[in-house]
């Protein structure tokens, strides 16, 4: 009997990883076939690798961690490991290189696919690191994902007509108030739970948080829109010196994609010239912008911890949950993930993804720039590589929350930490404000 329960999970997990490989790599090909091949081996922007790139590296890792190390196989391709490692090779030069053009490359994941599946079959799920509750498949689901974000920036920062089609995201079906109080207390961060959190999420910890307030909201295109009206870009007050810096040598005075209309603003969005709508979510800010119109409008951003603690802490038991609404994967009700719509959702477009204090929209549409560098939590250790995380720790990086409309579910949590240079717009990224609680607020 036990055997059969044991074998009975086992498969359940292989059928659950063969679902999100297919899943995943259906993503890869739509983004991959919407171009035609000479599209597929240009750099679009020096910021971004050519598209045939992201898809060959998607291949070498899933060789290298799949079939070479969990599956302990001969190597596929041994001599495109260098090509491939995002280490040795720097954007900038990755279009010089003798890339595996797209047949080639294509021919590549497939041979590297089927070897995946084979070992799966015959795969029992023990108690090495890299093979429990599945893992290092998870592993390689997520980072597949990853790059499917990343080659849709790819797409957004790409010239010509449009080739991508979504419908639009839903209209707003509830009122948001402005701001929540999360009242002071300690609340668990991070988790040793989730098999498929990645190392920089673990281990779970205490926080203890003073009360503040946080937007029930990102903050909107026409919140944005009145700090460039009232000079915000112009006024170094807003700014932190690093910022204003940038802000100057940059050129910066609106976010990218925008241009102005008549007396409002359009932006491009993957190809097609839209006039900007208020009620939604501000994208493509760095985090100076993102700092700076905290600073106008007279709140800050908040720290990593006030952000999870309003998307994890539930106030009725006191625990964190997986997502704001509660531990249940997310569905297309609960938040705009997945690259179902090209572009963030309106304020109020998912009350059942609210938060128990009434935090709206966490999880989905933009990531969320908040004011913490990218550190590992206190007890951190890299796994299963250093190269994931910990290389990236210290003051270089701030961190990003909450996943945008272009990051799938596998790779988006209450826990799940991303991280980029302040400097960054060209990916999915707004963010909300955050402001200590007054007294007379907190003792309600
Ligand atoms: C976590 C999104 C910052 O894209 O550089 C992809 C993810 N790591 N391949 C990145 C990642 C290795 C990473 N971010
Ligand atoms: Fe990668």
């Amino acid at each position: 009997m036990t055997d059969t329960t044991t074998d009975r999970s086992a498969e359940g997990l292989r059928g659950r990883i063969a679902a999100e490989l297919e899943r995943t790599r259906a993503r890869t090909a739509r983004l991959t076939e919407a171009v035609d091949d000479g599209d597929l081996v240009r750099q679009h922007s020096p910021l971004m690798s050519p598209l045939v790139w992201d898809l060959a590296h998607v291949g070498n890792q899933e060789e290298l961690w799949l079939v070479r190390d969990v599956g302990g196989r001969e190597p596929v391709r041994r001599d495109i490991d260098d090509l491939y490692d995002a280490f040795k090779q720097p954007r900038k030069d990755r279009p010089s290189l003798p890339l595996l053009p797209p047949t080639e490359a294509r021919a590549y994941l497939a041979t590297v696919r089927d070897k995946v599946y084979d070992l799966l079959d015959g795969i029992a799920f023990d108690s090495r690191p890299l093979v429990a509750d599945g893992f290092a498949f998870g592993m390689i689901v997520q980072h597949e994902q990853q790059h499917d974000e990343t080659m849709l920036a790819t797409h957004q920062l790409r010239s010509g007509p449009a080739v991508l089609q979504a419908p639009p995201p839903p209209e707003p079906a509830a009122r948001v108030t402005a701001e929540v109080l999360v009242p002071a207390g300690p609340f668990t961060m991070g988790t040793d739970a989730d098999p498929w959190a990645l190392d920089n999420e673990r281990p779970a910890h205490r926080v203890e948080l003073p009360a503040y307030v946080i937007d029930a909201a990102p903050v909107t295109n026409g919140a944005y829109r009145e700090f460039i009206a009232d000079g915000g870009y112009d006024d170094p007050r807003w700014w932190s010196a690093p910022g204003w810096r940038h802000r100057q040598e940059a050129g910066l005075n609106a976010p990218m994609h925008w241009r102005r209309d008549g007396d409002g603003w359009a932006y491009r969005r993957f190809g097609r010239w839209d006039r900007v709508r208020d009620d939604e979510p501000v994208v493509h800010v760095c985090f100076h912008e993102a700092q700076a119109y905290a600073s106008w409008a007279g709140k800050r951003l908040p720290t990593e911890a006030e952000w999870e603690k309003a998307a994890r802490w539930d106030p009725a038991t006191g625990r964190s949950r997986r997502y704001p609404w509660g531990d249940d994967e997310p569905t297309s009700t609960h938040a705009n993930l997945g690259q179902r719509h090209l572009w963030p959702a309106p304020v109020g477009a998912y009350p059942a993804g609210a938060s128990p204090l009434g935090v709206h929209q966490l999880v989905g549409d933009v990531w969320e720039w908040t004011a913490t560098p990218f550190r590992g939590y206190p007890g951190f250790a890299a796994f299963p590589y250093r190269e994931y995380s910990e290389v990236f720790f210290g003051d270089d990086y701030q961190v990003l929350r909450g996943g945008s409309f272009g990051t799938d579910r596998a790779a988006c949590r209450g826990t799940f930490r991303n991280w980029d240079y302040p400097i960054r717009r060209q990916i999915f990224s707004g963010f909300r404000c955050a402001r200590d609680a007054r007294p007379e607020e907190s003792h309600r």
